[in-house]
């Protein structure tokens, strides 16, 4: 009896070890991107397209009343007591281990932060794209942000539990964004489904299974529907060695020219015109 509880107690303190060693891995990796990322606002950027994209998109300072409408659905789901039942097909979470999770604490670990949900609105404010897709829904903040700019542009969102789906489309009624189609299930299943009705995509957020093999399939599934123009981003690229992995594919595919790392997700784009070039740039 002694002996199992012994060997229970390495097993865990071996796994606190491991979690340490990772978390003090990315902090180095984050350390890194701090210190040598260049490009900070665009100076000492040469190509064209990229500086724009810089000081419009990512620096971009215009206000936009849908920021506040959108911060103050977050600063309400923050005070959210209410508990729901979450079942998780993703990677998980590193902060929330329980299935019954209030909905304040899925508001705080899940939900896109304002700096990078204000930089997705402004790239859908700017470059215009109609079919957007946006993998792993939570509560909606990240589909707003890609709804608001164009009440014309449709949002695709799959989200695979039902209850947090649920919460998504009472926030999205709130806000009255109509322009949203909630899709609920796995987005292993329901992904090719979805890309059969769709002719083309022109902006892919992937935020759901922040795992090296299901980033990569999806983002096998999602080029059969680019074009010159389509753009991907991806959260959490350096979440773990195996989304670095996946991160380091994507931007060697073929079909990949530019693509534009921001540590805490990159963005991809697909234009012929640029040269094949992977931009880190400090945000
Ligand atoms: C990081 S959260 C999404 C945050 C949201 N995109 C935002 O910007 O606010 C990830 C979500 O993906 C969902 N998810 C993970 N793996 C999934 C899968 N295989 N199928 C469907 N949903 C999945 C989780 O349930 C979770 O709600």
């Amino acid at each position: 009896m002694k002996l199992k509880v012994h060997k229970v107690e390495s097993l865990e303190s071996q796994k606190v070890e491991s979690l340490i060693v990772k978390k003090i891995k990315t902090v180095l990796k984050y350390l890194k991107y701090r210190l040598f990322a260049k490009h900070k606002k665009g100076f000492g950027i040469h190509s064209p397209f990229l500086y724009r994209f810089v000081r419009e998109v990512l620096y971009g300072n215009k206000y936009f009343y849908a920021y506040d409408e959108i911060a103050e659905l977050r600063y309400d789901l923050l005070d959210c007591d209410e508990e729901i039942s979450v079942k998780d097909f993703g990677a998980g979470s590193k902060k929330m281990k329980n299935n019954i999770r209030k909905v304040r604490d899925i508001a705080k670990y899940s939900a896109v932060s304002e700096k990078f949900g204000e930089m997705l609105f402004r790239t859908v404010e700017y470059y215009k794209p109609k079919t957007i897709l946006e993998l792993g829904t939570s509560l909606g903040i990240g589909t707003l942000y890609l709804a608001k700019p164009d009440s014309r542009a449709k949002v695709y969102t799959i989200e695979g539990c039902p209850e947090t789906a649920k919460k998504a489309t009472e926030n999205f009624k709130e806000l009255k964004a109509g322009n949203i189609e909630q899709i609920i299930g796995n987005i292993d299943e329901k992904l090719p489904d979805l890309l059969k009705k769709i002719e083309k995509l022109d902006l892919v957020y992937f935020d759901g299974n922040h795992q090296k093999e299901a980033t990569l399939s999806y983002f096998y599934r999602c080029l059969q529907k680019t074009h010159n123009d389509t753009i991907f981003y991806f959260d959490d690229i350096h979440w773990s060695e195996g989304m670095t992995e996946a991160w380091n594919e994507i931007k060697k595919n073929e079909k990949v020219t530019l693509t534009v790392d921001l540590f805490f997700g990159g963005f991809v784009f697909f234009k012929k015109e640029l040269s094949k070039e992977d931009f880190i740039v400090k945000f």
